[in-house]
């Protein structure tokens, strides 16, 4: 089974970026323990800071992966073309957020990815993508 984790803006500084929310653990410890975890899943990693990027790596997967699991970060609230990327593939998107985006800012309430999502899970920090993997399973 192939998965990919994708990961939007800003989430290369997690670890540094914003403790008392995001946590002080990075990206990188967290999956690699992920992948250690599950062997039986051929499970890769992509980040970008682009908008444009991330658009290109949801279509390059989206017809040939078993899952994506998206964390848009702030163009969760912002693109357009994201969320048109999901709708546009056949690979399902479980939508994933660290903090609970409903308890925080008016502006962080609002999902372009949602509606084209398989599901959502958020506000477990960095386990929101554990159970996403697991949703695959
Ligand atoms: C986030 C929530 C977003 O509102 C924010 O812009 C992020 C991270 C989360 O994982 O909690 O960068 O997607």
């Amino acid at each position: 089974m192939k998965i990919i984790i994708i990961n939007g803006p800003n989430l290369n500084l997690l670890g540094k970026r914003e403790q008392s929310i995001y946590g002080n653990i990075t990206f990188e410890a967290f999956y690699q323990n992920l992948k250690e975890k599950y062997p039986q899943i051929e499970l890769s990693y992509f980040q970008s800071n682009v908008e444009g990027e991330l658009i290109d790596k949801i279509q390059e997967v989206g017809f040939s992966y078993d899952g994506i699991i998206l964390n848009a970060a702030a163009y969760t609230h912002t693109s357009v073309g994201i969320g048109d990327a999901v709708k546009a593939i056949e690979t399902p998107v479980v939508e994933v957020h660290i903090s609970n985006t409903f308890a925080r800012e008016e502006f962080r309430h609002h999902s372009y990815i949602s509606a084209g999502a398989k599901g959502v899970i958020l506000g477990f920090g960095l386990q929101s993508y554990e159970l996403a993997l697991q949703s695959f399973l």
